[in-house]
Order: C-alpha cells, then structure tokens, then sequence
C-alpha cells in the first residue's frame, strides 16, 4: 500500500478545491432516472441483441458484460467508503462532500438499466438482487494510496474505463435495442463528467505542490478495476470481452494519456510523469537504462522533460499546444533550437514504450 507520506497541500489549495466542489455541485447535468427506466422496462428488452452481436462474441459472454456492468455498480457504497476515510483521514473536507452529495447518489442509480436487461434475458429479479447482495457484502480491498490524491487519481482511471464500458454495452445494443442503448449511454455520459470532476481535482492538487506527482504516479502502477477484485469471475475477463467487442485499444491509450496530460498540467510535468512510470516500471528507454537517462534528464533541467511529454503527445496522436520558438538552456538561435527540440522529439517518441505509459492492455 502506498505511504500516505508525501501528501501534503498549501492552504491556498483548500479554496480552489472547495470552488470546483461548488460548481460541480450546481451543474451536476442530467442524472439518471431509474422510476423511469423501470417504467419503460418493456423497452429494456434485449432479448433481440443476442441475434446481432460481434463473430466470437457467445451469449454467455454477453450476459458477462452486463453482469460486470450491474455488480460493479452496485458495489458504490463499498468504494464511496473508501473515499470518504480518505478524505476524513487526510482532513479534505471538499472530497468528503463531493463524495457525499454528488457521486454516491449518482452511482446509486448507474446498475438500474442493466438489471433490467437482464431481467429481460430471463434472470429473476430475485436471483439478480441476491447475486449484488453478495457483491455488496463482499470485503472490498482498495488497490491503491487513501490520500486525496491517490484516491481522484484511481477515480480518473475507474471513471474513464467504466465509461468505456458502458459505451462498449450501447454500441453492442444500438442496433437492436435503441431505448436500452440510450440509457447505456445515459451512464456513460455520467462517468465522463466523473472522469473530468477526478481530472479536474486532481491537477488542483498537483499544481498546488508538484511534489505530489509521484503520488500519481504510484496509482497509476498499482491500479486495479474494482470489477477485478469484487467480481473476479467476470472482471478477470474484461479484456477479453472488449476484444471481442472490436473495442478500439489505441483510443483508450490516447485518452488515458490525454487525460494525464491534462492533470500534469504542463510538458515539463507530463514528460516527468512518463519518466517516473517508465522508471517504476523499470523499462528501458530505447538502449539506455531509464536510471541514467533520469540523470541526464535531471541536468538539463526543465526543457528536456518538456520535450519528451510532447514526443508523448505525438507517440499517441495527441495533438500538442504549438510550441513558441524560445531559446532553450543551451545558447542557440531560437531557429536551431527548434530544429534540435524537433529532432529530439522524434528520436524519443520512436524510443517510447507504450508499455512504459499505460502498462500492458
Ligand atoms: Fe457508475
Ligand atoms: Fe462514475
């Protein structure tokens, strides 16, 4: 388990997030509406789907999709617990409150559509409600750090790979179950606003103290998809599943990087994040060992680090902020330094590892 030691933010921190708080309170967007949902239960029924779904894709591992989908969401308050230690614990007041009165009650509501779905597909609602009660008694064992950063940084990963999800069960409906693809969707419209709230706390607290970052990137490492250890009968089987559902790989890892980026805030950071995962994860970068070229790194400083989180955005297909032409550390004409930060770039995006970054998919 990650030490809690390390987390620490200037007490201009505690406004900007208190800030973020309250507007994400007063525009939380359209929640969802199970009475709804349950209402218009006859046009859940999927049994329809199950003629069109993607070559390799069997029935049963159909209902696994679905059933990862329900027992992952019905877990919330198991997760919500975490969160809210960690923010009682580490005194973030404004985490506790988000947590509270914003993403458990929406979470609340994210497993309706599904047990609907499969309600359809004949399952009891008796067996189905029994089967998340044994999810829900489960002991949930959280995979990383319990700071405040720690804990946003793990919501942007589970927040961008469950909206992933639910995108991956609409696409699979869409073509023969409109309304249950709809609301699919609906779900996957809310884990995006989580993605971006976690993304948007998260760069708060990073940019309040820089030093944190190694905190982002111990999550990163240890990260584990709560479906995996609550349900591992179908989360050890995710990968597979979006395979066979043509789930688009390259798009997750540009997002994935795309949003750490975002939450590093500036090239100099994003390039040291890359570095410090690539480092934890002992990769070498190109011939040589990540140890030395951290050293060099850390002589020239700045720039260099830059360089590489930009030779990341161009590895991934990201497009990078123009750069202004400036003088680097080394006396150049802003013209040859150019010239010199592009051959750099391009040199160090053919030597990055996508491994290194988001880890083996
Ligand atoms: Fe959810
Ligand atoms: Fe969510």
């Amino acid at each position: 388990m990650s030490a809690s030691v390390g987390f620490h933010l200037p007490s201009s921190a505690a406004s900007r997030l208190d800030m973020l708080v309250d507007s994400i309170e007063s525009n939380q967007g359209p929640l969802l509406n199970p009475a709804e949902m349950r209402a218009a239960s006859a046009s859940l029924d999927i049994r329809s789907a199950i003629e069109q779904l993607p070559e390799g894709m069997t029935l049963d591992d159909f209902v696994g999709i679905l059933k990862l989908a329900m027992l992952t969401e019905c877990a919330t308050d198991s997760y919500s617990a975490v969160f809210q230690d960690g923010a009682e614990r580490f005194d973030a007041p404004w985490l506790a409150r988000f947590n509270a009165q914003v993403w458990t009650p929406d979470e609340h509501t994210h497993y309706t559509p599904y047990k609907l779905m499969l309600q359809s597909l004949g399952y009891s609602e008796e067996e189905l409600d029994l089967e998340m009660r044994e999810v829900q008694d489960r002991n949930y064992e959280h995979c990383c750090g319990r700071t405040p950063i720690e804990l946003t940084t793990y919501g942007i990963i589970q927040e961008y790979l469950t909206d992933n999800w639910h995108g991956m069960i609409s696409q699979l409906l869409k073509p023969s179950a409109p309304y249950a693809a709809r609301c699919a969707s609906m779900v996957k419209r809310r884990e995006t606003l989580h993605t971006t709230w976690y993304r948007e706390m998260t760069a708060i607290q990073l940019e309040e103290n820089p030093a944190m970052l190694e905190l982002v990137a111990n999550t990163v490492l240890s990260f584990q998809m709560p479906g995996t250890r609550l349900v591992p009968e179908f989360g050890t089987r995710s990968l597979e599943w979006m395979s066979k559902a043509n789930v688009d790989f390259p798009r997750v890892a540009r997002d994935f990087v795309r949003n750490f980026q975002q939450v590093a805030g500036t090239m100099k950071r994003a390039g040291q994040l890359f570095v410090e995962l690539a480092a934890k994860r002992d990769v070498r970068f190109g011939p040589v060992p990540i140890s030395a070229f951290r050293r060099i790194m850390d002589k020239i400083g700045g720039a260099g680090y830059g360089i590489i989180g930009e030779a990341l955005l161009d590895k991934f297909g990201i497009p990078r902020p123009t750069s202004q032409n400036q003088t680097g550390p080394i006396n150049l004409p802003p013209r040859m330094y150019e010239a010199f930060r592009s051959r750099m770039r391009s040199m160090i995006t053919r030597r990055i590892e996508t491994a290194a970054i988001i880890g083996e998919v």
